[in-house]
């Protein structure tokens, strides 16, 4: 029996995270020119695991692939086992191990991911994950560690000094939250609407604190251990370990082209290198928290991106066209939105029709090139020999902004997921597990999906054997038992042609959301 952790205490949230994923980080690794094993078939290693929110999902997800999950914690990694094997996954090992213990005979590995571990353990283990990244890393593999920066923690971390301080003279955890939360408040009223910067900053923690759950606050703001860092430092150290800066998972982030123009300007001028541009981008941007990659420091990376490289993925548009039919024709504005708000507004017929096609086709994945074709078909005559060149190289150009901005994804391996809800939906194993146990369900692009709790039950029904009518029925039954509360008016119905009438109408609906959210597989 190992020695209790907080974590054992207090277990932390069970999530999933789309920018740990293999999938994309296969696509970063390769815009940068390198050569990384195929995600499908991949060996990947996760550090500090917890309860398995973010590992299963992924192995689910790629069956051909094999997974090892560690972390110190008992608790989690007996919640984590528990998990996988009721969802029936075969392709994880997750073992009770302290970071300091992993050896180079665990063997090597495609993907590494490290995702919030790094600023919360004593230095000797940051230095050991850092060995971990560069012994058991694979030739081509590539690490992601996520950790909180300065200057943005700067600011922070006065509130956690204050907090920790405040909270020392409560024992339980419980208390301990309540206690910072309380804190938090009493501050920002106290200063509550004076025309400071430090009255800004409490006002926006507040928002945030009581946006979060317990645990998470627990551990992310309490810990013992919260210790950000420079970029600049944490490359040092990873070089230093023979790894080298591959970029950011969020890679929007590193393009100066995407600021100012005077900013980007000045930003070229006064840094040689890419980890100094990456620093004074942190300054401009008061950045606290990095999703960093690495790889072996022997790798030749090619930092100009060759944006032709795009058309070798498989691309969805998270745009949506404003108007029905756009109209294609050179130099009309049409307007392709994000649910955000964000949008643009391409004259282009290339572009335009390379957009609808592709929204036509969300959330599945297309290949690059056949949405091209598809698109210089349906744009017809409004495309000359002269300007589709023009044109095409535009689209790329365009394209890669918007995948910058988050607003398109592209992946070397398409996630099987399907749009029109079928005679009989099915939704991934694990989801279903997650809706039972009450845990966030993890769509097919391994992102944390939500619903209201008709569509949380309805997701534990969603395993392909059932028929709408049997769906209905099956909930009709909850509904009878008191397992599900269906009312209107706020008067509970109990009635069977009632409920019904009413599930019949809210399944099919939520069987569409599921679709959009990329959860149906078939
Ligand atoms: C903040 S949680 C992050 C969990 C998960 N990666 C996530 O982001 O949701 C940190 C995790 O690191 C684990 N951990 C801390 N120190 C460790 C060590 N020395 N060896 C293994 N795991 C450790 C904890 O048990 C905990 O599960």
């Amino acid at each position: 029996m190992s020695a209790e952790t907080t974590y054992d205490k207090v277990p932390y949230p069970i999530n999933s995270f789309a920018q740990t994923h293999p999938n994309s980080l296969e696509t970063i690794g390769r815009l940068f020119g390198m050569d990384p094993k195929p995600s499908t078939e991949s060996r990947v290693l996760e550090i500090g695991c917890a309860s398995g929110g973010n590992i299963l999902p992924m192995a689910e997800q790629l069956p051909e692939s094999s997974f090892v999950g560690i972390d110190l914690s008992e608790t989690q990694i007996e919640n984590a086992k528990k998990l996988r094997d009721t969802a029936g996954i075969t392709n994880v090992e997750l073992k009770q191990i302290n970071i300091l213990d992993f050896g180079e005979e665990e063997g090597v590995f495609d993907y590494i991911i490290v995702h919030g571990i790094y600023s919360w353990v004593p230095d000797p283990v940051k230095e050991k994950i850092l060995s971990i990244c560069k012994a058991n890393l694979a030739e081509n593999g590539i690490a992601y560690v996520s950790y909180n920066t300065f200057p943005g923690w700067r600011l922070k971390g006065m509130l956690r000094d204050m907090m920790l301080f405040h909270t020392s003279q409560f024992e339980k955890p419980g208390e301990k939250v309540t206690q910072a939360k309380a804190l938090t408040k009493f501050l920002a009223e106290a200063v509550e609407g004076e025309d400071t910067a430090y009255s800004k900053f409490l006002s926006k923690e507040l928002e945030e604190i009581n946006k979060y759950r317990d645990n998470y606050i627990f551990h992310d703001a309490l810990e013992e251990v919260n210790d950000p860092c420079y970029f600049h430092e944490f490359a040092t150290k990873a070089m230093r370990g023979g790894l080298q800066y591959l970029g950011e998972a969020g890679i929007g982030t590193m393009l100066t082209q995407l600021m100012k123009k005077e900013i980007a300007e000045t930003l070229s001028r006064i840094t040689g290198n890419i980890i100094a541009r990456e620093q004074y981008m942190d300054f401009v941007r008061n950045r606290q928290f990095r999703q960093t990659l690495l790889c072996h420091k022997e790798i030749t990376l090619n930092r100009n991106i060759n944006i032709d490289t795009l058309r070798n993925f498989k691309i969805r548009s998270l745009l949506k066209p404003v108007s029905k039919m756009p109209l294609l024709d050179d130099g009309i504005e049409e307007e392709f939105k994000h649910r955000s708000g964000n949008s643009i507004k391409p004259t282009n017929p290339l572009a335009k029709a390379f957009l609808n096609e592709i929204s036509m086709a969300d959330p599945a994945y297309l290949p690059f090139e056949d949405v091209l074709e598809r698109a210089k078909r349906a744009a017809g005559d409004k495309l000359n020999a002269e300007n589709t060149q023009k044109s095409e190289s535009g689209l790329l150009l365009l394209v890669f902004r918007l995948y910058c901005g988050n607003l398109v994804h592209f992946v070397n391996n398409a996630t099987s997921c399907i749009t029109i809800p079928s005679e009989k939906p099915e939704i991934p194993r694990f989801a279903r597990i997650q809706a039972a146990n009450g845990l966030p369900i993890t769509n097919r692009f391994h992102q944390t999906v939500q619903f209201d709790i008709l569509g949380i039950k309805l997701a534990q029904f969603l395993d392909g054997t059932k028929d709408r009518e049997a769906i209905v029925k099956a909930l009709v039954h909850e509904a009878q038992t008191d397992r599900l509360n269906i009312s209107q008016d706020g008067k509970k119905i109990t009635d069977t042609d009632t409920l019904e009438k009413i599930l019949k109408f809210r399944v099919e609906q939520l069987l569409h959301s599921f679709a959009a959210n990329a959860l149906l597989i078939s």
